[in-house]
This record gives structure tokens, C-alpha cells and sequence, in this order.
């Protein structure tokens, strides 16, 4: 086997049902089919004929997801199984061998792992801990090359919550242009910023851009598994050609679900609902943390699910997070999974009670040990 085990999703596929708590979820609470639904909704729903339909996404559910972004349509838009195969395909599109990359670190390491497999050369940008996890663009602009192809951006962050200001992907839109380099953006958080303002996508801003996005976070609905790239017209039609061998389309019912889902009040009921959890979660969480005084350090999250949190305690964070998951049956994201030792993850989108249960596991973890 040619590809590195991506270790974030392997290790929450192992072990995140098999825990009492699992703190690696990263996206919100997720809805069930009665609580999204109309009555003739789901009426609709179990007469549906179960075939392939619209393969690169029904109609209805292109021109819903169209109105999200400026100056685009459905031609614009392959649907996908999620957006993790939407970053899958746009890799295979947009990269060839020997082409160089670069990635915005921390990051989720798919495309990491998708470029290093295709024997791409790839180098790091990062988001720095000490600015609040502001990104240090003249690294990036130390770094580009004529060889670069892209360069990978996930905005809002996984894992720090981090959005990029206007101006700083303005910056990054120059610093693209002057190598002629693509900008991949995984926007799949777009929508759970925790000042309820959605950001923009860099859609528009340059025309080698493709983006991202989905329903598994911002709208709670992972089960779904629905997602979908943006590009210009003909490198989609080219994803789609790619799409053909992975999946052939993402299911009829979840493009007539999607759909409702974000029709624009639907859309709007759906994201305050989010974002309200999250900033009564964030309170919460922070509150746990904060009486534990200088032992955890954190910058708190402008968007998405999760907290990145930095703990002043000699362990490596795999271990921390094997020790707790063992013994106390509570499951977090280690550092590690980031190339990133002495942090960790934890999602801050569930319900409320279910959190705090976890942390409460943490705490007794924490004074069995290490008598704090
Ligand atoms: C930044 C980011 N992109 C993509 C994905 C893939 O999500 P999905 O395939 O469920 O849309 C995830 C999942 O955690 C993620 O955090």
C-alpha cells in the first residue's frame, strides 16, 4: 500500500463507537430525518424511486447550493459523497506527479495524504499558536515556487477554528497569482462561525480557485454524506470525469434532502441552531478548562466544531489520549494526529450534557494521576 494511514480518521473509526464519550466529534449534534422534516417530506421521501438520478447532483440541489456563492451556477458544481471525495477528486484533477503543493498546517491531513501518494513534493505554511493562530503569510511567500501547483487552505480551520480575515486571502490570492498556482479550499466549516456572520469563500476572488464544501459540519448531517466541489465549468466537468470511477454519485436521497436542508430558511433555522450550541458549549468548555489555570492554553475557535487545546503536562498526546480512552472510556484527539505534540482536540459541538460527562471523566483521570 502506496498511501500513509491517515491517522486522524483511522484512529476516530476504531474507537469513537466504542467509548462512553467520544470527544472527537467535530462537527455539531446530528439531526434526525423527523427532526429536519416536513410530514410530506418524509412522505415524499419513502416514495422515492431508488435510482441513480442526477449523477453530478440533481438540479434543485446545484441551484440551492449556487446561491451560496457570488458568480457562479450549477455547471459550476459536482455533488459528491461528502466533501472528503470532493477533496479526493480535486487532487486527482488538479495535481500530477512531481507537482509541489502547499499546505496550510495545522490542517486535516487528507490532502496531505492524497498528494504525497501521487508522488507530489509537499511543504508546510502555518498558522501560528503564539499570533491566535493568525497565518504566517510570509512563510508561504518564502515558499512558492514556479513549481508550485497549489496551494491548500482549510478555512474555516480544522483544528483551531481559525478564519482567515479578508485581507489575509487577499494576500493569499496574490501570493497564487504570482507562480500561477491553483487555491484549493476546503471551506466545509463555512457556515458554523460562532459570531453567526458567514465568511466568504475565495470563490470569485481569482479564477484558479476550487473549493469545498458539505453538510457534515456547519449543518449536522454527516449520515448524509453529502458534499460538493466548485470550480470553473470545465476542470469540474473534468472532477466529474474522476468521480465516475470513485463513486459514480452521491444517493438520490440525500440530494432531495440536501436540498430542503438549504433552502434558505431551512439553512438560516439550521445554522443559529449550530451556532447557538456552540457558543453555549464554547462558555461551558472554557469554564472546565480555565480552572485548571495555567495547565491548558487555548485561542478560542472563530468557527467549527472544536477546541485546539495546548496542556502543560509531560505526556505525548497519543499516550494521553490511549490512557484516557482505556481507562476513563473518553475519546479526544491527539496532537499527533496534527504533527502537533502536547495539544489536543475536542469537539465542542454535541449536546451540552454529554460534554461536560466527558470532561467530568477527564477531571478524575486528571487527579488519579497527576493529583490536580
Ligand atoms: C476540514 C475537513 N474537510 C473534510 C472533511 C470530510 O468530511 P465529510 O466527508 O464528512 O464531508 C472533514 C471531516 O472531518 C474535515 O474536517
Amino acid at each position: 500500500m502506496n498511501i500513509p494511514i491517515f491517522e486522524l480518521e483511522r484512529v476516530q473509526s476504531l474507537y469513537e463507537n466504542t467509548v462512553d464519550y467520544n470527544l472527537t466529534e467535530s462537527g455539531f449534534h446530528p439531526y434526525t430525518l423527523n427532526e429536519l422534516l416536513e410530514k410530506d417530506q418524509i412522505d415524499t421521501l419513502t416514495n422515492t424511486v431508488l435510482g441513480y438520478g442526477q449523477t453530478n447532483g440533481s438540479i434543485p440541489l446545484r441551484k440551492q447550493i449556487s446561491i451560496m456563492y457570488n458568480g457562479i451556477n450549477e455547471e459550476n458544481i459536482l455533488v459528491t459523497n461528502g466533501s472528503s471525495e470532493a477533496n479526493f477528486v480535486a487532487c486527482h484533477t488538479l495535481l500530477e506527479k512531481g507537482d509541489e503543493v502547499i499546505m496550510m498546517i495545522p490542517n486535516y491531513m487528507q490532502i496531505w495524504g492524497i498528494a504525497e501518494e501521487m508522488g507530489c513534493t509537499l511543504k508546510a505554511f502555518h498558522l501560528k499558536e503564539e499570533t491566535g493562530w493568525k497565518p504566517d503569510l510570509a512563510e508561504l511567500k518564502s515558499l512558492v515556487t514556479a513549481k508550485t501547483k497549489m496551494i491548500a487552505i482549510c478555512n474555516p480551520n480544522n483544528p483551531t477554528g481559525y478564519t482567515l480575515t479578508i485581507e489575509e486571502m487577499q494576500e493569499i490570492v496574490e501570493i497564487a497569482k504570482s507562480v500561477d498556482a491553483w487555491i484549493y479550499s476546503d471551506e466545509v466549516y463555512r457556515g458554523a462561525e460562532l459570531n453567526g456572520k458567514t465568511i466568504e469563500s475565495f470563490i470569485g476572488m481569482y479564477d484558479k480557485v476550487m473549493v469545498n464544501g458539505g453538510l457534515s459540519k456547519a449543518y449536522a448531517l454527516p449520515g448524509l454524506r453529502l458534499g460538493w466541489l466548485i470550480g470553473p465549468e470545465e476542470l469540474v466537468s473534468d472532477t466529474w470525469a474522476y468521480r465516475d470511477y470513485t463513486s459514480i454519485t452521491a444517493g438520490i436521497m440525500s440530494h432531495y434532502i440536501g436540498e430542503i436542508a438549504l433552502r434558505p430558511k431551512k439553512r438560516l433555522e439550521i445554522l443559529t441552531r449550530n451556532r447557538n450550541m456552540l457558543n453555549e458549549n464554547l462558555i461551558a468548555v472554557k469554564e472546565w478548562l480555565d480552572q485548571y489555570g495555567d495547565l491548558f492554553e487555548y485561542t478560542p475557535p472563530q468557527s467549527g466544531g472544536m477546541l485546539f487545546i495546548k496542556y502543560n503536562l509531560d505526556i505525548n498526546s497519543t499516550e494521553l489520549a490511549e490512557w484516557l480512552r482505556t481507562e476513563k472510556s473518553v475519546f479526544i484527539v491527539a496532537g499527533d494526529c496534527y504533527g502537533m505534540d502536547y495539544h489536543f482536540r475536542i469537539g465542542i459541538g454535541e449536546r451540552k450534557e454529554y460534554i461536560l460527562a466527558g470532561l467530568d471523566r477527564i477531571k478524575e483521570a486528571l487527579k488519579e494521576r497527576f493529583n490536580l
